[in-house]
């Protein structure tokens, strides 16, 4: 995935974003990542994703995704089209994350 990629489809938060915001505000859990332009906080496919981001970033790793954009979008496509919407799992739980 590229830095200009948008890892929160719904609302357009690229990974750039979202590597500039965790540098610039140190995000103690992977849910305030929604107070970068609400990412995560639509149809939440990409809260996983997020998690996985804010990972890296607290292991002092650089952000990054190792899938290509055309997949990510084609998997958030079905995702959707399967009417499925984030229920939260243990690992987001545990992290805390709340839909607004
Ligand atoms: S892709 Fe991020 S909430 Fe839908």
């Amino acid at each position: 995935m590229d830095q200009h990629d948008n890892v929160c489809v719904c609302f357009k938060v690229s990974l750039h974003k979202l590597t500039t915001f965790m540098e610039r505000e140190q995000p103690a859990v992977p849910s305030q990542l929604s107070q970068c332009l609400q990412a995560g906080t639509g149809c939440g496919w990409c809260v996983p994703f997020l998690c996985r981001l804010h990972a890296q970033h607290a292991a002092g790793q650089q952000p990054d995704l190792s899938v290509s954009p055309e997949d990510y979008v084609a998997r958030r496509a079905a995702y959707k089209s399967a009417g499925k919407i984030h229920q939260g799992d243990e690992a987001t739980d545990a992290a805390g994350w709340t839909r607004g």
